[in-house]
């Protein structure tokens, strides 16, 4: 174990966040800004995010360490996302972290937002029962859907994806097209409570297909050919409810089918975890529920506010790489040199 708490940065998308761990894992303190401003533009804008983190961080550096009642020459390391993503944050937040840790004079460590997301079920206290590896994630946000044998500290394989569009991408896009705000996903959600799931019929990309790929333009496409009478005149607000519940029920269901098929690809999985901000969806959670308790298997999906972007998922991987690192005899991590990478 490092001989003192890390702090963890997370810049790559447009969360700005910033977490204090203790060796152990356990969180003493995290802040989380949701960046606004991107609203207006139906979508995050990268260089609105660049200049947003680095407004931010110095800031939220100090009040993460004040909540911590700590001194930032009381840190052992820093660590930072510094991939995948988008490139302008990454930049930000790696080179604050390492500029910090060269003026600390302590290691820097260089985090993979995916390996991140991925190693979250593994903090202490969040699956009841602990989450050994191996098991499967399923990962579905905004920029990531991709399922994810998680067999060790630095061992995954990816073994699907989307060919396309995430499905985070799908909610939001159809939100955009049923007339509803930014982020699209709880809007969706929302409005498919008022909706019959079986009213509209929709395609299924790739049910049934071998494999666990995804896809969700074609989904895509048939919603918007469901709009086309309606051309620019105001939507029936029983039609979008069903058109919303319709689409939901579509996603769940290929959602479901590639898990299975993704769960054959890993016979040996005892858990199935579920990550991302779509995981939020309850309809999606209801529905894997079913199939991990149909396989037998548990299932489990972080809170909310782990399951988004942060940085205490930040920083639990820099310590589990730090451990497994120091159980292999190896010198101590310090990524100095290590550059952000937009796809890693
Ligand atoms: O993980 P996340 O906060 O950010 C990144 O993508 O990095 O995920 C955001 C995505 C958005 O596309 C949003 O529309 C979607 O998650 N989302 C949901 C729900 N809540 C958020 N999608 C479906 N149902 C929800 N309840
Ligand atoms: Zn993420």
């Amino acid at each position: 174990q490092p001989a003192g708490p890390v702090l963890a940065i997370e810049s790559s998308c447009d969360e700005t966040a910033c977490a204090i761990l203790s060796p152990d894992g356990t969180c003493l303190a995290q802040r989380v800004v949701s960046q606004d401003g991107h609203a207006d533009f139906g979508g995050v804008v990268p260089e609105i995010a660049a200049r947003a983190h680095l407004a931010l961080l110095p800031g939220l550096v100090q009040a993460t360490l004040q909540d911590a009642g700590m001194d930032a020459t009381d840190l052992a390391f820093i660590a930072a996302s510094t991939g995948p993503g988008l490139i302008g944050g990454l930049i930000v937040g790696t080179s604050f972290a390492k500029g910090l840790a060269l003026a600390l004079n302590i290691p820097f460590v260089a985090v993979n937002h995916v390996e991140a997301h991925a190693l979250t079920a593994r903090l202490p206290g969040i699956v009841p029962g602990g989450a050994p590896f191996p098991y499967l994630l399923l990962l579905v946000s905004g920029g990531h859907c991709q399922c994810i044998a998680v067999e060790g500290v630095g061992r995954y394989r990816k073994l699907g994806g989307t060919i396309d569009d995430a499905a985070g991408e799908a909610f939001d896009k159809v939100a955009k097209m049923i007339g509803l705000g930014w982020p699209g996903g709880p809007a969706v959600e929302k409005l498919a409570r008022q909706g019959n799931p079986d009213a509209i019929a929709l395609p299924r990309p790739l049910l049934h297909r071998p494999g666990c790929d995804f896809s969700f333009s074609g989904l895509k496409t048939a919603i918007a050919q469901k709009l086309a009478p309606f051309g620019s005149s105001a939507l029936p607000h029983q039609f979008a409810a069903d058109l919303a519940a319709s689409f939901q029920q579509a996603v769940a269901d290929v959602v479901a089918d590639r898990i299975n098929h993704a769960l054959d690809m890993m016979p040996q999985a005892h858990l199935l975890v579920a990550a991302g901000g779509v995981a939020a969806n309850t309809t999606l959670r209801a529905r894997l529920e079913a199939v991990a308790q149909q396989r037998g298997l548990r299932f489990a999906a972080p809170p909310l506010k782990l399951c988004t972007d942060n940085a205490v998922m930040v920083g639990w991987a820099a310590l589990e790489t730090w451990r497994e690192n120091a159980e292999r005899g190896l010198p101590p991590l310090n990524n100095t040199t290590l550059r952000p990478r937009p796809r890693w």
